[in-house]
């Protein structure tokens, strides 16, 4: 039996996303159905609409979700129908070579369903990052769902599975940062400010929020930023070095996806100091670097996908912190909108109006 519910797909580059009817397969092997609760709007989401990412148009796009499991197929034992679960794009494969070589978080071929969704007129959807949770339903593979306590609301812990799991893990995961480090965040929107919570939940002393917002940098604060820097008004860089005893950050995350703010996260960190990319570039954006920097600076130049994360390691533990109040994600969570009202929350984001709006189903 196939599904006729509601998504949000965008038809053509740069074109308004509508509302339309899909149709969902039931789950066949290893696959499962998911009645979507809850999916904030991504950057990446809007990157899709634009072309950004390519042009497999008609997308079906969402991707940052909670939900129940409807239904599973054959061979499926990990979840369950009734499960609470997180959806991930990192369903290890547990075959590739990054997850024989036990680094499971890198995996090269994670898994998404076999079968596809279609428009009514049976034109197959492309799932924005194999997902598509901008619908009362989605098919992912089994892997893709990673259970955790049902109490949770799944508004705010649906986060965890793009946006602020990118951020937090730039910091917690790729960035390393530990107790006494220093850190910059250059761009505090959700992925950004989840880099501030990450640095602060593994015990930064000094973490400096760069944005050219003050709105942003008011909302970075909650988080934990116990400095500011509007980099329009001032150098990020000198004032970065400023605060840091003159020496720049032990680690820089560059939560834009923009070359001048790259350099500035390149300069802004100490001798020997890391950056972590986790912003995400366009294909034309180039960078020009003098390489003796590079080697004199030292260090290490890092990019993070997903903030390194591994689904089943992360999503239950910072649920737990979640739930103990030690990770704020409703402070993310701006507005709570329908579905209908994804275009707008573009226009929102677009205009830096917002951390993160919710779509609740
Ligand atoms: N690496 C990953 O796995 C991953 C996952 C999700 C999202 N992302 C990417 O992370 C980036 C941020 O996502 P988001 O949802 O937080 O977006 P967002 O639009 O909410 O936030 C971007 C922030 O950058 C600020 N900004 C813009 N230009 C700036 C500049 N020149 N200097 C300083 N700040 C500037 C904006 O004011 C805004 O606060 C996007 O590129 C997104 O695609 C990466
Ligand atoms: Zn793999
Ligand atoms: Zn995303």
């Amino acid at each position: 039996m196939a599904h006729e519910v509601r998504g949000v797909v965008a038809r053509g580059k740069g074109q308004p996303v509508s509302l339309e009817t899909i149709v969902v397969p039931d789950p066949g092997p290893g696959e499962a159905l998911v009645a979507v609760q809850a999916c904030g709007v991504c950057h990446t989401d809007l990157h899709y609409r634009e072309g950004g990412i390519n042009d497999d148009f008609p997308f079906l796009l969402g991707h940052e979700a909670a939900g129940v499991v409807e239904a599973v197929g054959e061979g499926v034992t990990d979840v369950a129908p009734g499960d609470f679960v997180i959806l991930n794009w990192r369903a290890v494969c547990g075959q590739c070579r990054a997850c024989l070589r036990g680094r499971p978080q890198y995996c090269f071929a994670t898994h998404n369903a076999t079968q596809k969704m279609t428009l009514a007129d049976g034109t197959p959807l492309s799932p924005a990052l194999g997902i598509g949770a901008f619908a009362d339903k989605t098919l992912v593979a089994a892997g893709q769902c990673t259970k955790v306590d049902p109490s949770a609301s799944p508004v705010a812990v649906g986060l965890l599975g793009c946006g602020i799991m990118a951020g937090l893990g730039a910091a917690i995961n790729t960035g390393g940062v530990t107790r006494g480090d220093s850190v910059a965040v250059i761009g505090c929107g959700g992925v950004g400010d989840a880099a501030v919570a990450g640095a602060h939940l593994a015990g930064a002393t000094t973490i400096i929020a760069v944005d050219v917002d003050d709105t942003k940098l008011g909302w970075a604060r909650r988080f934990g930023a116990t400095h500011t820097v509007n980099s329009r008004e001032s150098d990020p860089v000198e004032a970065i070095r400023e605060l840091t005893g003159g020496f720049g950050a032990d680690v820089v995350i560059e939560a834009v996806g923009r070359p001048e703010t790259y350099k500035q996260a390149f300069y802004a960190r100490d001798l020997a100091g890391t950056v972590v990319l986790v912003g995400v570039p366009t294909p034309e954006m180039q960078l020009d670097l003098p390489l003796l920097d590079v080697f004199g600076r030292g260090g290490s130049l890092k990019s993070s996908w997903y903030g390194d994360c591994l689904p089943s390691r992360d999503f239950p533990m910072l649920v737990s912190l979640y739930q103990q109040g030690r990770l704020d994600l409703d402070a993310f969570v701006t507005e709570t909108i329908a579905l209908e009202d994804v275009e707008a929350a573009f226009e929102k984001m677009h205009h830096g109006e917002v951390l993160r709006s919710v779509v609740v189903l």
